[in-house]
């Protein structure tokens, strides 16, 4: 039996994005931006995907560019903001601590270019308070970007209140809300929003397709240059069948969210509340703050995760140490050190995320195994000290 908890790091494409896509691969070979017969039925591919993408945000289909995926929406809305706004002497950006890398390292390139950087804090509860902003905040910040839900620990930012702060301040605000969108109902708009990030393989679609929608009338500059692409917006020509498979499943998370978000929420407590009261030692983090429903990120006493992971995948349970980037790396995890956790805990947790497949059956397969493989690591560890 193999079980699969590692949907933040990716989700399997769903049948029926599949069948678009094989549809698409095989019939609509046309280049997109050609004139003839050919060109337009894959224009065509592109309107209702980016009409589709625009109703799973509340955004409209002009606002939606194609990109291939969420680091380069993210890379797109700082970098794009960055030099469109240069010339207004707008040089300072603001972030968080827990920011994902795509944001974290392009502010350090941006960093190096002279722009003045500032990371707001999160507490304990791996949530940034609007204070934080306020405080850091001046006439002179160009973006204030504020991931919506963390990818380690599921918390769901403020974004609505501190992007009404930036607005006060004349400053753009951008969310990463790859790990929200198909997840929460997301609405650009009543978030306060200028730009948002999304891709397509954390919501069943594939990998190396995503969007960053850009609220009509906010100055970004193209970072991919070259032909007409996308409005002039983004060059390139369009990965026509990942883009439907992106449309196909934008429209799939919008019949099946509340549902979902409601079964795997209910599945997520189950298993929380069953490991607290099982297995000794153990905490989860980030507990206290809204999260994403298919989360949860816990930390086990006297345990190097890695160990866990691999102790877990040999019983046939993938779950992750934070961040598929950085796991493997025995790096701390930057989002725990960030909410001030010890020095332990930044290593001895791991995160399970739920998606569309998991069963009761399988969250209690787990549990029935989880006490005894933590046991015996403990037993190793204890010895080895
Ligand atoms: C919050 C967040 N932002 C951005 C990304 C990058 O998205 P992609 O894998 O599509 O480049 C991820 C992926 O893990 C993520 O979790």
């Amino acid at each position: 039996m193999r079980v699969y908890f590692d949907h933040n790091a990716t989700t399997p494409l769903d049948p029926e994005v599949f069948e678009v896509m094989t549809r698409v691969l095989g019939e609509e070979f046309g280049n997109p931006s050609s004139v003839h017969h050919f060109g337009q039925r894959a224009k065509a591919v592109l309107d209702e995907a980016r009409s589709q993408v625009a109703r799973l945000i509340n955004g409209e289909p002009s606002e939606v560019v194609f990109t291939s995926g969420g680091t380069e929406a993210d890379n797109f809305a700082l970098r794009g903001v960055a030099e469109a706004l240069e010339p207004t002497g707008r040089r300072h950006l603001v972030a968080t601590t827990i920011e994902h890398e795509a944001v974290l390292v392009t502010l350090k390139a941006l960093a190096r270019r002279g722009w003045t950087v500032t990371l707001l804090p999160v507490g304990a509860t791996g949530i940034v308070s609007p204070d934080a902003l306020r405080e850091a905040i001046t006439d002179r910040t160009a973006l204030v970007s504020v991931m919506h839900a963390n990818n380690e620990i599921g918390t769901v930012q403020p974004v609505e209140a501190l992007a009404a702060i930036a607005h006060e301040h004349g400053a753009l605000v951008h969310t990463d809300a790859v790990q929200s969108a198909g997840k929460l109902a997301v609405d650009a708009r009543a978030l306060g929003a200028d730009l948002l990030s999304l891709s397509a393989h954390k919501f069943y679609g594939p990998k190396g397709a995503g969007a960053l929608w850009i609220k009509r009338g906010t100055r970004v500059a193209a970072i991919m240059t070259g032909g007409r692409h996308e409005r002039s917006r983004r060059a390139g020509t369009e990965n026509v069948a990942g883009i439907a498979g992106l449309g196909a499943a934008a429209a799939r998370a919008m019949t099946k969210l509340d549902a979902e978000a409601t079964r795997l929420g209910a599945l997520r407590d189950r298993l929380e509340h069953r490991i607290l009261d099982t297995v000794p030692g153990t905490a989860v983090n980030g507990a206290r703050a809204p999260r994403v429903p298919n989360t949860t990120n816990i930390s086990f006493d006297g345990i190097e995760a890695e160990s866990l992971l691999i102790a877990l995948d040999l019983e046939g349970f993938a779950v992750s140490t934070g961040s598929a980037c950085s796991s493997g790396t025995l790096e701390p995890s930057h989002v725990l050190r960030a909410m001030g956790l010890p020095s332990h805990r930044t290593q001895n947790s791991i995160r399970i995320s739920l998606g569309a497949r998991n069963t009761e059956a399988e969250v209690d397969a787990f549990l029935a195994k989880l006490p005894t493989v933590v046991g015996k690591l403990r037993t190793v560890t204890g010895a080895r000290r």
